[in-house]
């Protein structure tokens, strides 16, 4: 008897521990109760901060002044001091860089400059030791004419891999034209003589479009997102993907179609199947997020694209945030917010977005949406930093943002690299047009203004290289650059650290209702964030003056709590608050 009851006593001992035991590791943080736990949908990636990392411009390990893998290994602790959780790196692949990766010549390997596939499993491995996520550039669109499956398709008619690109028999006379981005001459048809075609680019001629329609090439892609989802990176950037089904008729467009290209380009006919197809052969086997470059042209394209219940994509970005502020003479605010204010209210209840300023395709966003002159290029960056920070989506940062780099306004073509300004400026000399007004513009806009060296400390070269730059250095890295800004409380750097922290710590900010105020406010621009009980105020001053800004009635300031301000007062008196010029506040409201 005694027996059995000391048997039972054990194994009701054992079955506790075992279940307890099962409790503890299912319940992380025991005891702490997580702001987020009433949240609905949450999803790793919308709780992200995505850090874009443009690899040829970053960090020199080798001397030979091109950015590669070892040269971000090494800056691993730097990237994790930030507080980003996710990585993504323009495409790291094998190229002869005739749009700087964007001709990707072989899926499967390592482009030679940047390194090779033993540094690119080191760099997985030292992001993933830090809590920090890696996404890839898929570049599915075109590949490069260099490409194995390019030099078989344009050797013959009959070669297998014919079908892998769009040919054009010339002997049918001249296809109807297609606009492209990156010709000389806008024409996407390049006849070739091997085998009496044209061939589709709608990129440089050296970017062959990919045929879709064809299985086969579908098969292969999908092997090679295989191939690096096993190797266990985190989610896939879809580079121009909106672009890959096309309406292969090659019927006649109207006159004036490239000013309205993405309505014509975008969101083919197929592209849907396509993107169900991909989901269900691949991505849906991994716990990773994707994300389209481009969401077509209007609302119901975007929500086409990411709506959960599609399960095609997990989110987007769209562009008419990037169509506001191309005039060097600047751009008006309300239409900013209403552009904000419009993507929200449609998004409020399904699908998501990707939110950002800046990217390696336009310039820099101090320059663009704030004031990069010395006086205010400071606190313009922060004001855009906390913009982008406390928006409802998934910000998408660029680097060296975070210190206030700005473009870098190049006086002479020999300084340009990039293939868009490059065949720009010859299509300008070709046709007599106005040069100089040409170069001004540049300056404002061209691609190559975000694509010079990160700005390390103030040696030479910015600390990027000890060998010649491949591009330009922005001639103020001394004042701007990183080891600088990390030891001054009050920099670029130090404030895009304390806006980091604050939106991973808030539901509201990252999950919470928007509201705007003020919508015709030519200067501030003011919103509150909710989530439950948690209510977070939001006043950016877009201006290089001060403003007394009336905060609305309806919103109970008495006991607001201040979270973050870009300068050291900020003062809410009667429901007025005095902004400092590009003064950005957030408060905590109850
Ligand atoms: C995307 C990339 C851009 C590239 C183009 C062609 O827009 O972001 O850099 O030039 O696609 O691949
Ligand atoms: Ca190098």
């Amino acid at each position: 008897m005694r027996y059995i009851k000391v048997l039972l006593f054990f194994t009701i001992l054992t079955v506790s521990c075992t279940l307890f035991a099962q409790k503890t590791k299912v319940i992380p943080n025991r005891g702490m109760a997580s702001p987020f736990t009433t949240i609905k949908n949450r999803a790793w990636w919308k709780e992200a901060i995505v850090y874009q990392i443009y690899p040829r411009s970053f960090k020199d390990s080798n001397g030979d002044g091109i950015g590669d893998l070892n040269g971000i290994i090494s800056k691993l602790d730097y990237i994790k001091s930030l507080g980003v959780n996710v990585i993504w790196l323009n495409p790291i692949f094998s190229s002869p860089n005739d749009d700087n990766g964007y001709d990707i010549s072989n899926y499967r390997d390592i482009m030679k400059d940047f390194g090779t596939m033993a540094d690119f499993d080191k760099l997985l491995k030292g992001l993933h030791q830090r809590n920090i996520k890696l996404v890839l550039d898929m570049v599915l669109n075109h590949s490069s004419d260099e490409h194995e499956w390019f030099k078989q398709s344009r050797s013959s008619r009959t070669n297998p891999y014919r079908d892998y690109y769009h040919w054009w028999p010339a002997e049918k006379g001249k296809p109807n034209p297609r606009y492209s981005f990156f010709d000389v001459n806008s024409d996407a048809w390049k006849y070739d003589q091997t085998t009496n075609a044209y061939y589709l680019h709608y990129f440089s001629q050296k970017q062959p479009d990919l045929n879709w329609e064809n299985p086969k090439l579908r098969n292969e892609i999908y092997d090679m997102m295989k191939f690096w989802l096993d190797k266990g990176i985190d989610g896939l950037r879809m580079d121009a993907f909106q672009y890959v089904s096309k309406d292969t008729t090659w019927q006649k467009y109207p006159e004036g179609y490239e000013k309205n290209i993405i309505k014509y380009y975008g969101m083919g006919p197929n592209l849907h199947t396509y993107l169900r197809e991909m989901n269900h052969s691949v991505i849906d086997k991994y716990l990773v997020m994707t994300v389209a470059e481009g969401a077509g042209s209007t609302l119901a394209d975007a929500h086409a694209l990411v709506d959960e219940d599609r399960k095609e994509l997990n989110m987007a970005y769209h562009f008419e945030v990037m169509d506001i502020g191309n005039d060097p003479k600047g751009y008006s605010l309300p239409d900013l917010k209403k552009v904000f204010t419009k993507w929200d209210g449609s998004f409020a209840n399904k699908g998501w977005l990707a939110i950002f300023l800046a990217n390696h395709d336009v310039p820099r966003m101090v320059s663009k949406y704030g004031d990069d002159s010395p006086a205010f290029r400071a606190a313009s960056s922060k004001l855009l930093t906390t913009l982008i920070m406390t928006m409802r989506g998934t910000p998408f940062y660029f680097n060296g943002d975070e210190l206030g780099m700005s473009n870098i306004k190049f006086d002479r073509i020999e300084d340009y690299r990039d293939i868009a300004t490059l065949n720009a400026y010859q299509h300008v000399l070709a046709k007599g047009e106005d040069l100089k007004a040409f170069m001004d513009k540049q300056k404002f806009i061209s691609r190559d203004n975000t694509r010079t060296p990160f700005q390390w400390d103030a040696s030479k070269n910015a600390g990027f290289t000890t060998g010649e730059p491949w591009i330009k250095v922005n001639p103020n890295y001394k004042e701007v650059n990183a080891q600088r800004e990390e030891t001054d409380p009050n920099s670029v750097l130090s404030y895009f650290k304390k806006v980091v922290a604050l939106r991973k710590s808030s539901p509201a900010l990252i999950y919470g209702s928007y509201k705007v105020y003020d919508v015709e406010h030519p200067q501030v621009y003011c919103y509150l964030r909710s989530e439950g009980k948690e209510k977070m105020l939001v006043i950016l001053n877009f201006s290089n003056q001060n403003v007394s800004y009336a905060i609305d009635r309806g919103i109970n300031t008495h006991l607001s709590k201040l979270l973050l301000s870009n300068y050291k007062t900020a003062k809410i008196r009667d429901h007025k608050i005095a902004l400092l010029p590009w003064q950005s506040v957030v408060y905590q409201i109850n």
